[in-house]
């Protein structure tokens, strides 16, 4: 078959008419693509302008020491170690009296946290009787084992879960001490295994009671709620970073 003029034109008009075609969708495809791309590389760009916000599951379960390594009242020397977050220190006392979440044979090895809930200051563990003066506080004297911080003056009952001592008017911690859960485990180490409300001092809710509240009054929060705000976004002890202190 013999094309003449007109064919010509007629066929390279049909194949100029397929390239733009092609490229028009060759064109399409690539923005489609870039796209995507786009959007996952904002994707990844989010992943790090979000901040990450972490908190434990569940309690971590950790050895602390031999039970019968304190066997004496070391109340004036207590061994200390870091719970549940590395940076959250923590007194391990026995009292030599029984005393509320005691464990041992005569129920008087306890742990508490050692901020302070006023300020956050370390307070310090004493056996009975009176403390040092420092602050106004004056002297106060107590017949059993009762935490004392000397900032200002807050003084915490050990025996009874930290409860802030009814009858000293110079207690200005809002909150009694958190209390940790200890245990024995079958070869007669102690172990830790969690904390009591409320919430460890520069964690929980702000604020930390409602303005009606009695501020002797624990504020009522769950389990799941503790653990929470006690590991948000901190990193958990476990056996190679919690660091017992022998007293
Ligand atoms: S920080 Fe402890 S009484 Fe103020």
């Amino acid at each position: 078959m013999v094309l003449t003029e007109e064919d010509k034109k007629d066929v390279q008009k049909e194949n100029n008419e397929g390239q733009d075609e092609s490229r028009r969708n060759f064109l399409k495809t690539l923005f489609a693509a870039g796209a995507i791309a786009t959007i996952g590389g904002l994707g990844s760009v989010g992943r790090y302008l979000t901040p990450q916000v972490t908190w434990a599951k569940a309690w971590p379960v950790l050895k602390l020491v031999p039970l019968s390594s304190i066997n004496q009242v070391n109340i004036d020397k207590p061994t200390t170690f870091n719970y549940p977050l590395i940076n959250q220190p923590n007194y391990l006392l026995k009292l030599g009296i029984k005393a509320k979440l005691g464990i041992g044979p005569d129920g008087d090895i306890v742990a508490f946290s050692q901020i302070c809930q006023h300020l956050g200051c370390y307070w310090k563990p004493y056996q009975g009787g009176s403390h040092p003066i420092c602050t106004a506080a004056g002297n106060y004297t107590y017949p059993t084992p009762f935490g004392f911080c000397c900032c200002h003056g807050s003084h915490y009952d050990l025996t009874n879960g930290g409860a802030l001592l009814e009858n000293d008017f110079q207690t200005p911690a809002p909150l009694p001490l958190p209390q940790v859960i200890l245990d024995v485990d079958s070869s007669g180490n102690i172990i830790v295994k969690g904390m009591t409300p409320p919430n460890i001092y520069g964690f929980g809710p702000t604020p930390r009671l409602p303005a009606s509240a009695n501020p002797k009054d624990i504020p009522n929060v769950t389990q799941a709620e503790l653990l929470e705000y006690d590991t948000f976004n901190g990193t958990l002890v476990d056996e190679n970073t919690i660091n017992v202190q022998p007293g």
